[in-house]
């Protein structure tokens, strides 16, 4: 029998689409593309998913992600995370990509976003899994290149094949303000606004966030619960934050699951979801960091479908979609109780 968290309709807002790039496959594209990569073997890049930090993270995450190079391989790659997490429950997807891994490589933005695109639209098809495309600009490269990327897709923004934008990598050193201009095209080309912060940086990360950037969600923001009146902004917002339980643990941002402060954020009364971040990295898709909540909180079932009540508000789905999705959590919550 599956796991009731795998069955509990949820969104997932957090998720990079590189972090779901496994071992195998790793091996298979690199022979595919007759690539080398930094790794002996599967075994080998398997016992190097050991962190210290964010840093150590992503230097397996770029060095792995070099053996994506055709249409194809980025297909085969959402494919397979969207029928992954079709059996954890996904119903509807915002999807991280970073183009700048890629196109500094000499692959086309149009090559990367045409294979995603196709595995959501596929998905869509054979799932009923809803969701889009979210941009993600690496912050430690320089701002113009963050600016030549969103222009090399203005066309497809307008078009609707992304969503929206986000800002990732390594956090520390390199502040939000820096991409103001950035953000404020992205807007006026009709995008989302999202970023990551309070992952390691502290609550002034957040607060450029919102008000530089005019972000409408957090990716993380576990720090800021160092600021008590940021916490209270937060709240009296209901800005959503991206929660990844199973990522920071793995990163060090807590030594535990037990310490992981995600039951003071919604003791605080903040809009917490629940991510997986890099799940072929963290060592969980989204229903197992569903699960390892409800394992280590022994939160009910109703405090768990709150939680996916709470990623479906804070996704971008249209207002028809996001109730639809709520009465499939009420279902569920009400076959549980049955
Ligand atoms: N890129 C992929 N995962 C990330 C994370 N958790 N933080 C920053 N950049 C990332
Ligand atoms: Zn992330």
């Amino acid at each position: 029998m599956t796991h009731a968290m795998y069955e509990l309709p949820k969104a997932e807002l957090h998720l990079h689409i590189e972090g779901t790039l496994e071992p195998e496959m790793v091996f298979a594209l690199a022979e595919r593309n007759g690539i080398e990569v930094p790794f002996e073997s599967v075994d080998d890049l398997r016992s190097r998913l050991e962190f210290t930090d964010l840093q150590s993270f992503l230097d397996v995450y770029f060095a792995s992600s070099v053996v994506l190079r055709e249409e194809q391989d980025f297909y085969d790659l959402a494919a397979a995370y969207l029928a992954k997490a079709h059996g954890q429950g996904l119903r509807h997807v915002e999807m991280f990509f970073d183009p700048q891994a890629h196109t500094a490589r000499g692959v086309a933005i149009d090559t990367v976003i045409d294979g995603l695109k196709r595995a959501l639209d596929d998905a869509a098809t054979e799932f009923g899994i809803t969701g889009g495309l979210i941009l993600c600009f690496l912050r430690d490269l320089p701002v113009e290149s963050a600016f030549a990327t969103l222009e090399a897709v203005a066309s497809r923004a307008l078009a609707g094949d992304i969503i929206g934008v986000g800002l990732d990598s390594t956090e520390v050193g390199y502040p939000p303000e820096l991409f103001e201009q950035v953000y404020a095209r992205a807007r006026d080309l009709g995008l989302h606004c999202v970023a990551h912060a309070g992952e390691e940086g502290g609550p002034e990360f957040v607060e450029g966030s919102l008000d530089a950037l005019k972000c409408e969600r957090i990716d993380h923001g576990i720090r800021s619960l160092q600021s008590p009146a940021l916490v209270e902004r937060l709240r009296r917002e209901q800005v959503p934050l991206t929660v990844c339980p199973l990522s920071t643990v793995r990163l060090r941002g807590v030594d535990t699951m037990a310490e992981h402060p995600l039951p003071r954020m919604l003791e605080a009364g903040l809009l917490v979801t629940v991510n997986s971040d890099d799940p072929s990295y963290f060592g969980g898709y989204i229903g197992d960091n569903y699960r390892a909540v409800q394992d280590t909180f022994g939160f009910s079932d109703e405090a768990m479908a709150a939680l996916a009540m709470n990623s479906v508000q804070a996704s971008f789905a249209p207002a028809a979609r996001k109730a639809e999705l709520r009465t499939q959590i009420a279902e569920w919550v009400a076959g549980r109780a049955a």
